[in-house]
Protein backbone atom coordinates (compact mmCIF):
# COMPACT_ATOMS: atom_id res chain seq x y z
CA UNK A 1 0.00 0.00 0.00
CA UNK A 2 1.35 3.27 -1.01
CA UNK A 3 1.43 6.01 1.73
CA UNK A 4 0.44 9.06 -0.56
CA UNK A 5 0.34 12.66 1.26
CA UNK A 6 -2.16 13.56 -0.86
CA UNK A 7 -4.61 11.02 0.07
CA UNK A 8 -8.13 11.55 1.83
CA UNK A 9 -8.92 10.74 5.24
CA UNK A 10 -10.41 7.61 6.50
CA UNK A 11 -14.14 6.88 6.03
CA UNK A 12 -14.69 7.60 9.68
CA UNK A 13 -14.36 11.09 9.28
CA UNK A 14 -16.77 11.35 6.61
CA UNK A 15 -18.94 13.89 7.93
CA UNK A 16 -15.83 16.32 8.41
CA UNK A 17 -14.84 16.05 4.82
CA UNK A 18 -14.62 19.09 2.74
CA UNK A 19 -15.23 17.04 -0.46
CA UNK A 20 -19.07 17.04 -1.10
CA UNK A 21 -20.68 14.13 -2.95
CA UNK A 22 -21.46 15.03 -6.49
CA UNK A 23 -25.43 16.09 -6.60
CA UNK A 24 -25.74 13.62 -9.88
CA UNK A 25 -25.15 10.80 -7.04
CA UNK A 26 -26.74 12.89 -3.77
CA UNK A 27 -29.66 12.86 -5.17
CA UNK A 28 -30.33 9.90 -7.21
CA UNK A 29 -33.44 9.06 -7.15
CA UNK A 30 -34.22 6.24 -4.68
CA UNK A 31 -38.09 5.02 -5.28
CA UNK A 32 -39.62 4.97 -9.18
CA UNK A 33 -41.93 7.98 -7.86
CA UNK A 34 -39.22 10.22 -7.45
CA UNK A 35 -37.61 9.73 -11.12
CA UNK A 36 -39.06 12.41 -13.17
CA UNK A 37 -40.49 12.61 -16.94
CA UNK A 38 -41.35 10.05 -19.22
CA UNK A 39 -44.34 8.86 -17.31
CA UNK A 40 -45.90 6.16 -19.11
CA UNK A 41 -42.73 3.99 -19.30
CA UNK A 42 -42.38 4.64 -15.60
CA UNK A 43 -45.69 3.82 -14.92
CA UNK A 44 -45.37 0.25 -16.24
CA UNK A 45 -42.65 0.01 -14.15
CA UNK A 46 -44.44 0.70 -10.76
CA UNK A 47 -46.92 -1.85 -11.87
CA UNK A 48 -44.43 -4.40 -12.45
CA UNK A 49 -42.92 -3.04 -8.70
CA UNK A 50 -46.27 -3.56 -7.46
CA UNK A 51 -47.63 -7.08 -8.61
CA UNK A 52 -43.81 -8.50 -8.68
CA UNK A 53 -44.14 -10.34 -12.38
CA UNK A 54 -41.03 -8.61 -13.98
CA UNK A 55 -40.67 -9.32 -17.80
CA UNK A 56 -37.03 -9.18 -19.39
CA UNK A 57 -36.47 -5.80 -20.31
CA UNK A 58 -34.94 -3.50 -22.39
CA UNK A 59 -34.46 0.45 -21.43
CA UNK A 60 -33.34 2.17 -23.98
CA UNK A 61 -32.41 6.16 -24.61
CA UNK A 62 -30.07 8.74 -24.66
CA UNK A 63 -27.24 9.45 -21.79
CA UNK A 64 -28.14 10.71 -18.53
CA UNK A 65 -32.22 10.16 -18.74
CA UNK A 66 -32.81 7.75 -15.54
CA UNK A 67 -32.16 4.76 -17.09
CA UNK A 68 -29.74 3.21 -14.38
CA UNK A 69 -31.89 4.43 -11.45
CA UNK A 70 -35.00 3.45 -12.86
CA UNK A 71 -33.43 -0.64 -12.82
CA UNK A 72 -31.71 0.07 -9.54
CA UNK A 73 -35.31 1.27 -7.80
CA UNK A 74 -37.02 -1.46 -9.76
CA UNK A 75 -35.10 -3.89 -8.23
CA UNK A 76 -34.76 -2.60 -4.74
CA UNK A 77 -38.50 -1.84 -4.57
CA UNK A 78 -38.99 -5.61 -6.04
CA UNK A 79 -36.76 -7.48 -3.59
CA UNK A 80 -36.50 -5.14 -0.68
CA UNK A 81 -34.17 -6.76 2.04
CA UNK A 82 -33.40 -9.42 -0.68
CA UNK A 83 -31.50 -7.00 -2.66
CA UNK A 84 -28.24 -8.12 -1.82
CA UNK A 85 -28.15 -11.39 -2.86
CA UNK A 86 -31.05 -11.00 -5.52
CA UNK A 87 -29.34 -8.96 -7.75
CA UNK A 88 -26.47 -9.50 -9.97
CA UNK A 89 -24.63 -6.43 -11.57
CA UNK A 90 -22.65 -5.95 -14.55
CA UNK A 91 -21.53 -2.61 -16.14
CA UNK A 92 -19.51 -2.20 -18.54
CA UNK A 93 -16.76 -1.56 -16.58
CA UNK A 94 -16.92 -5.61 -15.75
CA UNK A 95 -15.76 -7.96 -17.55
CA UNK A 96 -18.91 -8.98 -19.98
CA UNK A 97 -17.23 -11.64 -22.25
CA UNK A 98 -18.33 -15.27 -23.33
CA UNK A 99 -16.86 -16.83 -20.33
CA UNK A 100 -18.50 -14.73 -17.89
CA UNK A 101 -21.78 -14.83 -18.85
CA UNK A 102 -21.21 -18.88 -19.32
CA UNK A 103 -19.94 -18.55 -15.39
CA UNK A 104 -20.56 -15.45 -14.03
CA UNK A 105 -24.06 -15.10 -15.24
CA UNK A 106 -25.34 -18.62 -15.35
CA UNK A 107 -23.81 -19.43 -11.48
CA UNK A 108 -26.23 -16.95 -10.23
CA UNK A 109 -28.63 -18.00 -11.82
CA UNK A 110 -28.44 -21.04 -10.95
CA UNK A 111 -27.80 -19.98 -7.25
CA UNK A 112 -30.85 -20.44 -4.72
CA UNK A 113 -31.57 -17.14 -2.97
CA UNK A 114 -34.41 -16.80 -0.46
CA UNK A 115 -36.61 -13.94 -2.06
CA UNK A 116 -39.93 -12.61 -1.14
CA UNK A 117 -42.80 -14.84 -2.64
CA UNK A 118 -43.27 -14.58 -6.07
CA UNK A 119 -40.13 -12.35 -6.89
CA UNK A 120 -37.31 -13.19 -8.88
CA UNK A 121 -33.62 -12.47 -9.49
CA UNK A 122 -32.58 -9.96 -11.26
CA UNK A 123 -29.79 -9.69 -13.54
CA UNK A 124 -28.93 -6.09 -14.44
CA UNK A 125 -26.75 -5.55 -17.56
CA UNK A 126 -25.89 -2.35 -17.60
CA UNK A 127 -24.62 -0.48 -20.97
CA UNK A 128 -24.94 -3.64 -22.90
CA UNK A 129 -24.82 -2.42 -26.03
CA UNK A 130 -21.30 -2.35 -25.34
CA UNK A 131 -21.52 -6.37 -24.59
CA UNK A 132 -20.12 -8.03 -27.56
CA UNK A 133 -22.29 -10.01 -29.99
CA UNK A 134 -20.61 -13.04 -28.55
CA UNK A 135 -21.52 -12.34 -25.47
CA UNK A 136 -25.21 -11.80 -26.11
CA UNK A 137 -25.84 -14.82 -28.10
CA UNK A 138 -24.43 -16.58 -25.33
CA UNK A 139 -27.57 -15.31 -23.01
CA UNK A 140 -29.85 -16.29 -25.67
CA UNK A 141 -30.76 -19.75 -24.10
CA UNK A 142 -29.67 -18.85 -20.66
CA UNK A 143 -32.55 -16.02 -20.62
CA UNK A 144 -34.60 -18.84 -21.32
CA UNK A 145 -33.56 -21.45 -19.23
CA UNK A 146 -33.83 -19.55 -16.11
CA UNK A 147 -36.44 -17.76 -16.50
CA UNK A 148 -38.72 -18.76 -13.86
CA UNK A 149 -36.16 -17.83 -11.31
CA UNK A 150 -34.14 -15.20 -12.79
CA UNK A 151 -35.14 -12.11 -14.55
CA UNK A 152 -32.77 -9.38 -17.06
CA UNK A 153 -32.86 -6.34 -17.09
CA UNK A 154 -30.65 -4.38 -19.81
CA UNK A 155 -30.00 -0.78 -20.19
CA UNK A 156 -28.72 0.43 -23.52
CA UNK A 157 -28.11 3.73 -25.44
CA UNK A 158 -28.71 2.21 -28.86
CA UNK A 159 -31.12 -0.63 -28.46
CA UNK A 160 -30.06 -1.32 -32.00
CA UNK A 161 -26.68 -2.75 -30.50
CA UNK A 162 -28.87 -5.39 -28.95
CA UNK A 163 -28.88 -8.67 -31.03
CA UNK A 164 -32.19 -9.04 -32.56
CA UNK A 165 -32.93 -12.59 -30.38
CA UNK A 166 -32.07 -10.96 -27.72
CA UNK A 167 -34.86 -7.82 -28.05
CA UNK A 168 -37.24 -10.53 -29.27
CA UNK A 169 -37.17 -12.19 -25.09
CA UNK A 170 -36.84 -8.36 -23.88
CA UNK A 171 -40.05 -5.85 -23.21
CA UNK A 172 -38.28 -2.50 -25.12
CA UNK A 173 -39.11 0.30 -22.70
CA UNK A 174 -37.87 3.63 -24.76
CA UNK A 175 -36.66 6.46 -22.69
CA UNK A 176 -37.35 10.13 -24.59
CA UNK A 177 -35.08 13.03 -23.66
CA UNK A 178 -37.05 14.56 -20.68
CA UNK A 179 -39.30 17.84 -21.18
CA UNK A 180 -37.53 21.50 -20.03
CA UNK A 181 -40.19 21.68 -17.71
CA UNK A 182 -39.18 18.19 -16.22
CA UNK A 183 -35.60 19.22 -16.03
CA UNK A 184 -36.70 22.60 -14.61
CA UNK A 185 -39.14 20.86 -11.56
CA UNK A 186 -35.95 18.89 -10.31
CA UNK A 187 -33.23 21.71 -10.81
CA UNK A 188 -35.71 24.38 -8.47
CA UNK A 189 -36.01 21.34 -6.06
CA UNK A 190 -32.40 20.53 -6.08
CA UNK A 191 -31.82 24.54 -5.70
CA UNK A 192 -34.05 24.34 -3.07
CA UNK A 193 -32.68 21.47 -0.75
CA UNK A 194 -28.77 23.38 -1.13
CA UNK A 195 -29.81 26.68 -0.97
CA UNK A 196 -28.27 27.60 -4.30
CA UNK A 197 -28.88 31.11 -5.16
CA UNK A 198 -30.08 31.47 -9.02
CA UNK A 199 -31.98 34.09 -11.38
CA UNK A 200 -34.47 32.33 -14.24
CA UNK A 201 -31.96 33.28 -16.57
CA UNK A 202 -29.76 30.75 -15.08
CA UNK A 203 -31.80 28.48 -14.78
CA UNK A 204 -32.79 28.45 -18.79
CA UNK A 205 -29.10 28.63 -19.33
CA UNK A 206 -28.38 25.56 -18.03
CA UNK A 207 -31.58 24.00 -19.66
CA UNK A 208 -30.56 25.25 -22.99
CA UNK A 209 -27.13 23.82 -22.49
CA UNK A 210 -28.33 20.29 -20.98
CA UNK A 211 -30.72 19.52 -23.85
CA UNK A 212 -32.97 16.92 -21.96
CA UNK A 213 -30.05 15.43 -20.21
CA UNK A 214 -30.94 15.71 -16.13
CA UNK A 215 -26.77 14.45 -15.25
CA UNK A 216 -25.27 17.64 -17.42
CA UNK A 217 -28.09 19.62 -16.04
CA UNK A 218 -27.38 18.87 -12.30
CA UNK A 219 -23.76 18.49 -12.94
CA UNK A 220 -23.57 22.35 -14.38
CA UNK A 221 -25.50 23.39 -11.64
CA UNK A 222 -22.91 22.34 -9.52
CA UNK A 223 -20.17 23.59 -11.02
CA UNK A 224 -21.78 26.69 -11.69
CA UNK A 225 -22.60 27.01 -8.03
CA UNK A 226 -19.49 25.93 -6.38
CA UNK A 227 -17.34 27.93 -9.32
CA UNK A 228 -19.16 31.43 -8.81
CA UNK A 229 -21.49 30.97 -5.85
CA UNK A 230 -24.48 32.39 -8.25
CA UNK A 231 -26.41 30.54 -11.14
CA UNK A 232 -26.87 33.08 -13.67
CA UNK A 233 -26.62 33.06 -17.66
CA UNK A 234 -23.53 34.43 -17.59
CA UNK A 235 -21.58 32.22 -15.35
CA UNK A 236 -23.72 28.72 -16.97
CA UNK A 237 -21.96 29.72 -20.29
CA UNK A 238 -18.47 30.25 -18.66
CA UNK A 239 -18.80 26.60 -16.71
CA UNK A 240 -20.20 25.31 -20.00
CA UNK A 241 -17.77 26.57 -22.60
CA UNK A 242 -20.46 26.88 -25.34
CA UNK A 243 -21.23 29.92 -27.34
CA UNK A 244 -23.06 32.59 -25.55
CA UNK A 245 -26.85 32.28 -27.58
CA UNK A 246 -26.98 35.83 -26.65
CA UNK A 247 -24.37 36.75 -28.60
CA UNK A 248 -25.68 34.32 -31.36
CA UNK A 249 -29.09 35.95 -30.86
CA UNK A 250 -27.86 39.10 -31.82
CA UNK A 251 -25.78 37.47 -35.06
CA UNK A 252 -29.07 36.30 -36.25
CA UNK A 253 -30.98 39.35 -35.65
CA UNK A 254 -28.20 41.42 -37.92
CA UNK A 255 -28.69 38.36 -40.53
CA UNK A 256 -32.34 39.34 -40.17
CA UNK A 257 -31.75 42.57 -40.82
CA UNK A 258 -29.24 42.08 -44.24
CA UNK A 259 -26.46 43.68 -41.79
CA UNK A 260 -23.85 41.32 -42.94
CA UNK A 261 -20.87 43.24 -41.49
CA UNK A 262 -22.13 43.27 -38.04
CA UNK A 263 -23.23 39.59 -38.40
CA UNK A 264 -19.19 39.04 -39.57
CA UNK A 265 -18.07 40.79 -36.08
CA UNK A 266 -20.09 38.30 -34.09
CA UNK A 267 -18.97 35.54 -36.06
CA UNK A 268 -15.70 36.31 -35.54
CA UNK A 269 -15.96 37.45 -31.28
CA UNK A 270 -16.89 33.32 -31.50
CA UNK A 271 -14.66 32.56 -33.42
CA UNK A 272 -11.46 33.74 -31.53
CA UNK A 273 -13.05 32.78 -28.34
CA UNK A 274 -12.07 29.33 -30.36
CA UNK A 275 -15.30 27.64 -30.78
CA UNK A 276 -14.87 25.00 -33.43
CA UNK A 277 -17.06 25.54 -35.99
CA UNK A 278 -19.19 22.81 -35.21
CA UNK A 279 -20.22 24.41 -31.60
CA UNK A 280 -21.12 27.72 -33.40
CA UNK A 281 -22.90 25.78 -35.77
CA UNK A 282 -25.28 23.67 -33.52
CA UNK A 283 -25.48 26.80 -31.43
CA UNK A 284 -27.14 29.00 -34.42
CA UNK A 285 -29.71 26.06 -35.41
CA UNK A 286 -30.75 25.84 -31.24
CA UNK A 287 -31.32 29.24 -31.35
CA UNK A 288 -32.95 29.82 -34.59
CA UNK A 289 -35.24 26.48 -33.66
CA UNK A 290 -36.56 28.81 -30.84
CA UNK A 291 -36.15 32.41 -31.81
CA UNK A 292 -39.74 33.70 -32.19
CA UNK A 293 -38.76 36.81 -33.48
CA UNK A 294 -37.93 35.28 -36.82
CA UNK A 295 -40.92 34.88 -39.29
CA UNK A 296 -41.85 31.45 -39.81
CA UNK A 297 -41.04 31.17 -43.39
CA UNK A 298 -37.41 32.54 -43.34
CA UNK A 299 -36.91 29.90 -39.97
CA UNK A 300 -37.14 27.66 -42.17
CA UNK A 301 -35.11 28.81 -45.39
CA UNK A 302 -32.67 29.84 -42.69
CA UNK A 303 -32.29 25.89 -40.70
CA UNK A 304 -32.26 24.20 -44.57
CA UNK A 305 -29.26 26.59 -44.98
CA UNK A 306 -27.49 25.78 -41.50
CA UNK A 307 -28.51 22.17 -42.21
CA UNK A 308 -26.05 22.51 -45.39
CA UNK A 309 -23.48 24.27 -43.78
CA UNK A 310 -23.32 21.70 -41.01
CA UNK A 311 -23.25 19.04 -43.00
CA UNK A 312 -20.05 20.62 -45.25
CA UNK A 313 -18.61 21.18 -41.73
CA UNK A 314 -18.69 17.47 -41.08
CA UNK A 315 -17.49 16.71 -44.06
CA UNK A 316 -13.97 18.31 -43.17
CA UNK A 317 -14.44 21.66 -44.15
CA UNK A 318 -14.78 23.54 -40.74
CA UNK A 319 -13.27 26.74 -41.88
CA UNK A 320 -14.59 30.19 -41.04
CA UNK A 321 -14.93 30.64 -44.94
CA UNK A 322 -17.72 28.48 -44.75
CA UNK A 323 -19.51 29.50 -41.68
CA UNK A 324 -18.92 33.76 -43.40
CA UNK A 325 -20.67 32.21 -46.06
CA UNK A 326 -23.59 30.92 -44.03
CA UNK A 327 -24.07 34.43 -43.07
CA UNK A 328 -23.79 35.83 -46.68
CA UNK A 329 -26.84 33.88 -47.49
CA UNK A 330 -28.95 34.44 -44.01
CA UNK A 331 -28.51 38.12 -44.90
CA UNK A 332 -28.89 37.82 -48.25
CA UNK A 333 -32.47 35.94 -47.75
CA UNK A 334 -33.34 39.62 -45.91
CA UNK A 335 -32.61 41.57 -48.97
CA UNK A 336 -34.58 43.07 -51.62
CA UNK A 337 -34.06 40.76 -54.98
CA UNK A 338 -34.07 43.94 -57.03
CA UNK A 339 -30.39 44.46 -55.34
CA UNK A 340 -29.32 41.46 -56.99
CA UNK A 341 -29.62 42.08 -60.48
CA UNK A 342 -27.03 43.19 -62.60
N1 LIG B 1 -35.55 11.03 -14.76
C1 LIG B 1 -34.74 11.46 -13.78
N2 LIG B 1 -35.26 11.94 -12.61
C2 LIG B 1 -34.44 12.40 -11.65
N3 LIG B 1 -33.10 12.40 -11.72
C3 LIG B 1 -32.52 11.95 -12.85
C4 LIG B 1 -33.33 11.45 -13.93
N4 LIG B 1 -32.51 11.07 -14.92
C5 LIG B 1 -31.27 11.28 -14.49
N5 LIG B 1 -31.25 11.82 -13.25
C6 LIG B 1 -30.05 12.22 -12.51
O1 LIG B 1 -28.94 11.93 -13.34
C7 LIG B 1 -28.10 10.95 -12.77
C8 LIG B 1 -27.74 9.91 -13.81
O2 LIG B 1 -28.85 9.16 -14.21
P1 LIG B 1 -28.74 7.66 -14.75
O3 LIG B 1 -27.50 7.03 -14.22
O4 LIG B 1 -30.02 6.99 -14.49
O5 LIG B 1 -28.57 7.91 -16.30
P2 LIG B 1 -28.64 6.84 -17.48
O6 LIG B 1 -29.91 7.07 -18.22
O7 LIG B 1 -28.36 5.48 -16.96
O8 LIG B 1 -27.45 7.35 -18.40
P3 LIG B 1 -26.34 6.50 -19.21
O9 LIG B 1 -26.98 6.11 -20.50
O10 LIG B 1 -25.24 7.48 -19.42
O11 LIG B 1 -25.95 5.34 -18.35
C9 LIG B 1 -28.86 10.37 -11.59
O12 LIG B 1 -27.98 10.15 -10.52
C10 LIG B 1 -29.86 11.45 -11.23
O13 LIG B 1 -29.30 12.32 -10.29
MG1 LIG C 1 -26.68 4.24 -17.02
Amino acid sequence: MSTDKGKAPANGTAASLPYELPWVEKYRPKTLDDVVGNSETIERLKVVARDGNCPHIILSGLPGIGKTTSIHCLAHQLLGDAYKEGVLELNASDERGIDVVRNKVKAFAQKKVTLPPGRHKIVILDEADSMTPGAQQALRRTMEIFANTTRFALACNMSNKIIEPIQSRCAILRYAKLRDAEVLRRLLEICEMEGVKYNDDGLTALIFTAEGDMRQAINNLQSTFSGFGFVSADNVFKVCDQPHPVVVQAMIRSCLKGDVENAMEKLNELWNHGYSAVDIVVTIFRVVKTFDEIPEYTKLEYIKEIGFTHMRILEGVSTLIQLGGLMARLCKMNLKPELFKI
